[in-house]
């Protein structure tokens, strides 16, 4: 939600502010803008309502905008409608203080009453711009430094924030201010960099600091000084990001989101191979070992969208191999339900970037309890990383598209790890059947890749639903699973209404939205449930529906019932979810291209959710 960044150096800061927003243009496009502080120590500000196209051709790629310090934002409305009022940066009456912000100040009334009866005036609906005010009041209230100033306003400032600062009387410095939002500090040669994310600086810099919660950062010639609460200066460690810079461009696709279906069998096998020794998983380096894991009584895992249907195919894989119960549960439910933990339960966290505000609040929420947590996360050092008392980092690298993909497959193969692993040492299942599991897994990536081959097929299925009113998704067991997802792909970049059902579930209600030429779109994996859903199919055809079958090879009685099918590889069904999600993932990308839609960007949403 919403994307910063700050520069400070020798060079133009403009362009360089430009090409770290369209890094981050995925955390929000429904306006820009940006701030630099010209030769005469002016700070000038651009603003622009729409994509962050608008705003470079405002600012002609930047060059109208002359100075080498300044600070970008890209916007996900929060508070206050998509505006170039609204828009970032704001600044204080005066222009003593300019600031951009990720993040929600939920006091933030109070504190605009506050300063107005101190004389401030509000000119945009926007939280943000009472940060920067309330900053500016403490400035000057204090006659302090900028640290002085900010500090105050953070003890005052209720919420979560990632601000970037700039103050008149301070040229050639940014200030940089953090409570929950993610943001990171780059240097190189004589220059600074702030951004929310890594992709925005990766091409001008390798060495970052993490800035911690409630702390500061001061940039100015090429070092960042940190201080704490008290401003008292404190030490970081320089991090140097092992990233290719080129994992952040789109590599010839048209789409970020093609680009990242692509890298599938890639981000599988990395992060297999990450607990992959001689042949046996090792969970050691997650923190896991295999004592811990035979002491776990119950799992519970809690995330959000995609990462909750990851949950979802886990619950099916861990209940059936490792005999242990498991609920899935949504973080933002989680968080405010008094949900009985066993004290020997393992609460696991599944998050892409590791900043979703709803999974952090459930992971600090189990902790709280008492529960051990483990973290299955993309984000290098992302908060819900650094809470978490074990970390499975997912190797799926930088996800730019807004729908996730990748990101999505690397949890899967995470999780079947765990659920292998835990099969093992709980001896629910024969060591020759654990290292069959290894072995299927590691075929994984070679059969995503012949799943790929078909795509022609399913983009010309996918022209034809173009115009599509309502699609429904059904299976069972692990098919249930990945129907969800599949649906969600379809909604989330399509704008088609879809829904995803247990099979069995339809004839209870949904039925009747059946008409005639609906899509029913039917996973079909699990052999022991194969007839089974066959009928749901049949139930819905003789009600008018349109049928897609996806299945696997060798199932070709399905042909009989449906009216297009897929096949994907065989593999044990366990894994099947990671085979079946490739063709769903490729239809909402088809569909999405034949609407004329914006596939990475579409509306309404955001890559990191990090307000509540
Ligand atoms: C959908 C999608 C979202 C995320 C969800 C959780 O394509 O990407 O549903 O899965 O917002 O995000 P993370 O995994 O970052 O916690």
């Amino acid at each position: 939600m919403c994307g910063i960044v700050g520069y400070t150096g020798q060079r133009q800061a403009a362009p360089i502010l430009l090409d770290g927003l369209s890094k981050l243009e995925y955390r929000g496009y429904d306006s820009a803008g940006l701030a630099v502080r010209n030769r005469d120590g002016e700070i000038e500000i651009v603003k622009a309502k729409g994509r962050l196209a608008v705003l470079s051709e405002k600012t002609d790629g930047g060059r109208t905008l002359q100075g080498c310090c300044g600070i970008g934002h890209t916007r996900w409305a929060t508070h206050g409608e998509p505006s170039e009022n609204n828009a970032h940066p704001h600044c204080s009456d005066d222009g003593n203080v300019v600031g951009v912000h990720n993040g929600i100040i939920e006091n933030y009334q109070e504190l605009r009453e506050k300063l107005q009866r101190n004389g401030y005036r509000f000119y945009s609906g926007t939280d943000t711009e009472v940060a920067v005010k309330l900053i500016d009041y403490y400035y000057k209230k204090y006659l302090g430094t900028p640290v002085d100033a900010i500090n105050h306003a953070m003890v005052r400032i209720r919420g979560s924030y990632a601000l970037a600062i700039m103050f008149k009387e301070y040229p050639g410095e940014v200030f940089a201010a953090r409570k929950e939002s993610p943001m990171i500090l780059g240097v190189a040669d004589g220059e600074c960099y702030l951004a929310s994310d890594v992709p925005a600086i990766l091409k001008y810099t390798r060495n970052v600091y993490y800035i911690g919660n409630m702390e500061i950062g001061r940039l100015k010639d090429g070092k960042v000084t940190f201080y704490n609460l008290d401003g008292d200066e404190i030490e970081k460690e320089l991090v140097e990001i092992l990233w290719d810079a080129e994992a952040a461009e789109k590599a010839g696709y048209e789409h970020f989101m093609m680009k990242e279906i692509h890298e599938q069998p890639r981000a599988i096998t990395d992060t297999l191979n990450s607990v992959l020794q001689d042949g046996a998983l090792n969970l050691d380096g997650v923190g896991l070992t295999d004592e811990e894991l035979k002491d776990i009584s119950h799992i519970c895992i809690v995330a959000c969208g995609s990462a909750y249907h990851v949950g979802a195919v886990a619950q099916y894989v861990i209940e059936d191999l490792a005999k242990l119960p498991v609920r899935v549960e949504l973080a933002s439910e989680f968080r405010y339900r008094s949900l009985l933990l066993d004290p020997k339960e393992l609460v696991v966290i599944i998050s892409q970037s590791g900043e979703t505000a709803d999974s952090l609040a459930a992971l600090r929420e189990a902790k709280k309890r008492g529960a051990s947590t483990l973290a299955v996360v993309n984000v290098v050092g992302s908060s819900i990383a650094r809470e978490a008392d074990h970390v499975f980092y997912t190797m799926a690298g930088p996800e730019i598209a807004v729908a996730t993909t990748k990101a999505y497959s690397a949890q899967l193969i995470a999780v079947y790890c765990l659920a292998a692993q835990l099969g093992k040492v709980r001896g629910t299942i024969t060591e020759e059947y654990y290292q069959e599991l290894v072995r299927e897994m590691t075929l994984l990536p070679e059969k995503v890749n012949k799943v790929l081959e078909e795509k022609g097929r399913l983009q010309w299925f996918a022209a034809k639903q173009a115009n599509a009113k309502d699609v429904f998704f059904i299976g069972r067991g692990v098919d249930y699973a990945v129907s969800l997802e599949g649906s969600l792909k379809l909604k989330e970049i399509s704008y088609i209404h879809s829904e995803a059902y247990a099979a069995g579930e339809l004839k209870h209600g949904t039925i009747s939205l059946i008409e005639d030429g609906t899509l029913v779109i039917s996973v079909v994996t699990q052999s022991a449930l194969f007839e089974k859903i066959v009928s749901n199919m049949v139930e819905c055809k003789s009600r008018g529906a349109q049928l897609f079958g996806l299945t696997s090879y060798g199932n070709y009685s399905i042909e009989d019932t449906a009216d297009f099918v897929t096949y994907v590889p065989k593999t044990d069904e366990h894994f099947a979810a990671s085979l079946a999600v490739v063709p769903l993932q490729l239809l909402a990308y088809y569909v999405s291209l034949a609407r004329g839609l914006d596939v990475d960007k579409p509306r309404n949403l955001a890559k990191s959710v990090t307000v509540e």
